[in-house]
């Protein structure tokens, strides 16, 4: 089984770039199901019905998202009603949305996890043992797991990939919006990469306009940054599940979209 993971798609050019690449990812890569993180889609900060509506309209199966998940307080209502969208699971119990779904791709139940790490992120508990309880409580429901780990720090996200190595296809770090080199499969058979990258303008600072971005860090005074438009790509992995849920491969992809 073939599972497609799209890193933090930025704003309306991440969306429509998406959307223009769809069908040569598709083509070229054959996934059986496809997984993007979302929140950056709406205006460059969280995401809406509207925009979740139209990742999935381009082809994705499942949304997850990180920090800036609750940036629209009129999706809560949606992210507590719609099943294939999360958020990370160690937030406040109680809080819009849920922490992990569970859907069926190539005949196979594949469990979706959201987490957040804790170093400079705010979330209510540690995302280790709180990835334990959600693996011993879907144990019965799926026959794979794909997290997505929403982090800050290269070795948060390293530790993570330790710790559920032989227990879950892959954990895919995503937050930080640049794709990392050291996509790999672990001894026990977890595929793991610290940043997937991001879905949105190259000619940009993390999807934000860049010369806005750096007059900030230039004046250090406070600027309106609006997402930028020029040069999208898609960075995403591909990741081959084996029958036993485990994965035999992971295959960084860095593509332009299409004009
Ligand atoms: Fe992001
Ligand atoms: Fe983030």
């Amino acid at each position: 089984m073939k599972v497609l993971f799209i890193g933090d798609i930025v704003g309306k050019p991440g969306r429509a770039g998406l959307e223009r690449a769809m069908p040569e990812l598709r083509e070229r890569h054959a996934p059986d199901l496809v997984v993007a993180n979302g929140e950056n889609a709406a205006g460059g900060l969280g995401i809406t019905q509207k925009t979740a509506k139209e990742i999935y309209a381009a082809g994705v199966d499942v949304i997850t998202t990180g920090n800036h998940v609750y940036r629209h307080r009129d999706a809560y209502e949606f992210l507590d009603r719609e099943e294939r969208i999360v958020r990370p699971a160690n937030y406040m119990t109680g809080n819009p949305g849920r922490g992990s779904t569970v859907v069926e791709a190539a005949g196979r139940r594949v469990g979706v996890i959201n987490l957040s790490g804790t170093v400079e992120l705010r979330a209510a508990r540690s995302p280790f043992p709180e990835a334990e309880t959600l693996l011993d409580r879907l144990a019965r429901d799926a026959d794979v797991f794909i997290v997505d780990f929403h982090a800050e720090t290269t070795s948060e996200k390293i530790a993570m990939g330790w710790h559920l190595d032989g227990r879950v296809a892959a954990v895919l770090g995503t937050h930080t919006h640049v794709p990392t080199a050291d996509a790999r499969v672990l001894p026990k058979g977890t595929a793991t990469i610290c940043d997937v990258g991001m879905t949105g303008s190259r000619d940009s600072v993390l999807g934000v306009r860049w010369e806005e971005a750096l007059e900030g860090f230039r004046t250090q005074l406070p600027v309106r940054f609006t997402t930028a438009e020029g040069n999208i790509w898609i960075n995403a992995v591909l990741v081959d599940v084996r029958d036993d849920g485990l994965a035999d491969s992971i295959e960084q992809i860095l593509l332009p979209a299409p004009d």
